[in-house]
């Protein structure tokens, strides 16, 4: 069989029989993948529980039909002790089907219960499991916005599976068996409806795998192209866009909307083909056993159960189209997701990873590493940012790395944080390869304080003790948070009218720039920090906030922590022990390292880089 990869079977859809055949054992297997992540055991029992359930419950639902035969038969013979026994048959059987439908609503609602709980546990899980890179890199795929929608379908798609599925499967058996036991001609008239029905279902899956991925693909488009607009509604607003961007959104939705209906339109004809050609040859089936009742052949007591059930039968073979149609508008969505969430982690977790205890300072080292992103035009191809790097950065060690702008220098950040592993090279962390440590643990020991500090909704207090895992919290009284927040110059209890107990809006709306950047340092420096990276955190602030987040940056720099800053203002970078200039991996002869130079002082910086010495004459500095 040649290669074909399923994923792109599910981004472009079936073009032929066989890629239609890939591609629905393909959809088996994402059932198969959500009852096994979403269910959990307790939801996996509950449904087991249910089904043996139904297995009674749908037989109660089918034998009322024989005793009605029987009574029409105990009144054309007159029989009195017959009909009263038939009757009785007839309530127990209803008696029988409400209490056995009272057990399987009760494990439906435990299992709905069960499941709500582990969807959430596990979608988080699965979300949470990836690198910071990746989700940077693989932002359309991995998004919250996908993510969320699909929440939605896998839900659909699980109440379809487990309980409209398993009810539709265990009426149609039974009355298949009861059917073929009171005549084996309806029995075999059923099988025939049962192909048709099949055949059908095929046909029109396959239209619809072809032409609905696409659409749904469009849909996903819109949705990540809405959440991202709505996210940054400030720009839109300023921009005096909202009008065009409505119009833009709600043009698009409708093209879609219109392919859309019109494939559902073309599908709902095919439905009601099949059901004429079905009730065609049902309504022949039921002639048939009328003249072989009108022959003697078939017992005037049987007409009852047995059109009874075969029309059962018919009906749940209409239940089960239904059933399909729900589960392929549903199923792209939820293989998105799947295929998303799924994506192996670019920064694995050894199951014997090393735990990073809470004292002493790191000591790092970058040896001969190498990174590279893979190229926007052709992902197989890869673009080098680092080539090579050698640096040791001794413990309680503050470096200051310049370079130009696209160097690499936040690339050497996000290593050393663990956004994601070297393309080749190894990081030591006090003599560990990074890869060998357990992550949480390391995060918990460093901190990062980005350029765009990140404020989650909540109050001051919430964010500044956010680092802190909750088990430790009760350690930290009101009084020491102040004293974190006035190491940063932000204790100004004017400012914040609510004590710690002010919120501060979505991603810190209330705070200024420098207010923000000084919070972030606060949040980092509550626990005593190992190692910490600074990547230009100052340099979107005025000359007077910027010294005072200085401060704060300063102020939390102790002995006891190894620190890499990275930062364009030179003067910042006054009290660094080391200086590091990095220049392009593009810019590089052979055999040229990537750091030009490592320095001791600015002055050392300035008489030795020419990298350096540029910047600081553009800035009209002299060291
Ligand atoms: N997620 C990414 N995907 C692809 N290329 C990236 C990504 N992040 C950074 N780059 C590229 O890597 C190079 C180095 O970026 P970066 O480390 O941010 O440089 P610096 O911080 O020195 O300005 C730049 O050319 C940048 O465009
Ligand atoms: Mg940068």
């Amino acid at each position: 069989m040649a290669n074909v990869d399923v994923d792109d079977l599910r981004s472009e859809g079936p073009s032929n029989w066989r890629e239609f055949l890939i591609l629905t054992s393909g959809s088996l297997q994402t059932l198969k993948w959500v009852w096994a992540h979403f269910a959990g055991s307790e939801g996996r029992s509950r449904v087991k529980s249910m089904a043996v359930w139904m297995l009674p419950n749908t037989a109660f639902k089918l034998l009322p039909f024989l005793a009605i035969g029987r009574l029409v038969t105990a009144v054309q013979e007159q029989d009195t002790p017959v009909a009263r026994v038939a009757t009785i048959g007839f309530f127990l059987s209803l008696v029988l089907m409400e209490l056995t439908g009272n057990r399987i609503r009760a494990h439906r609602e435990k299992a709905l219960a069960a499941c709500a709980v582990q969807i959430d546990k596990r979608l988080s899980e699965l979300f949470f499991h990836h690198g910071i890179g990746q989700f940077l890199s693989e932002g359309s795929r991995l998004s919250a916005a996908n993510v969320e929608k699909a929440r939605g379908r896998v839900w659909s798609v699980m109440d379809l599976m487990m309980f409209e599925g398993i009810a539709a499967l265990m009426d149609i058996g039974l009355a298949y068996v009861l059917v073929w036991l009171l005549s084996p001609r309806s029995g075999l008239v059923m099988t025939g409806l049962f192909v048709i029905h099949a055949f059908f279902s095929v046909y029109m899956s396959g239209r619809v795998m072809r032409d609905g991925v696409p659409i749904d693909r469009e849909y996903r488009a819109h949705n990540v192209y809405r959440t991202d607009r709505w996210s940054l509604f400030r720009r839109v607003i300023m921009a005096g866009r909202v009008r065009e961007e409505i119009d833009y959104m709600t043009e698009w939705m409708a093209r879609i909307s219109r392919k859309d209906n019109g494939l559902w339109l073309w599908f709902n004809d095919q439905i009601s083909i099949r059901g004429v050609v079905m009730s065609v040859f049902f309504s022949l089936c039921v002639w048939w056993e009328v003249t072989c009742a009108f022959q003697g052949i078939l017992a005037v007591a049987s007409m009852v159960p047995l059109f009874s059930w075969s029309y059962n039968l018919f009906m749940n073979f209409w239940r089960l189209g239904h059933m399909e149609r729900q589960l392929n508008w549903n199923m792209p969505s939820v293989q998105a997701m799947v295929v998303a969430l799924t994506i192996p982690t670019d920064v694995p977790v050894k199951a014997d990873a090393l735990q990073v205890l809470p004292n002493g300072p790191l000591g790092i080292e970058l040896r001969d590493v190498s990174y590279a992103y893979p190229s926007e035009t052709s992902p197989t191809e890869l673009v080098p940012v680092l080539s090579h790097v050698n640096l040791v950065i001794p413990p309680g060690c503050k470096v200051g790395l310049v370079g130009e702008t696209g160097s690499g220098k936040s690339t050497i950040g996000n290593l050393l944080l663990r956004f994601m592993d070297p393309t080749s090279g190894a990081i030591l962390v006090n003599g560990y390869n990074l890869r060998d440590l357990d992550l949480s643990s390391y995060c918990r020991a460093i901190g990062d304080i980005p350029q765009h500090p990140e404020i989650l909704e909540g109050t001051l207090r919430d964010n500044v003790l956010y680092n802190v895992p909750l088990a430790d919290r009760a350690a930290f009284s009101d009084a020491d948070v102040w004293s974190v927040l006035a190491k940063v110059q932000l204790a100004d209890h004017k400012r914040f009218t609510n004590g710690l107990d002010t919120r501060l809006g979505k991603n810190g709306m209330k705070l200024s720039g420098g207010q923000r950047q000084r919070l972030a340092i606060a949040s980092a420096i509550i626990q005593h920090l190992r190692f910490v990276v600074i990547d230009e955190a100052t340099s979107a602030l005025d000359a007077k906030t910027e010294r005072r987040v200085q401060k704060g940056i300063e102020a939390m720099l102790g002995e006891n922590t190894t620190a890499l800053m990275i930062a364009h203002r030179l003067p910042t970078l006054r009290f660094c022990d080391m200086i590091v200039i990095l220049r392009p991996a593009s810019s590089l002869a052979p055999g040229e390292s990537q750091i030009e130079y490592v320095a001791t002082s600015l002055e050392d910086a300035y008489a030795h880089s020419p990298t350096f010495r540029g910047f600081a004459d553009e800035l009209g500095m002299a060291f």
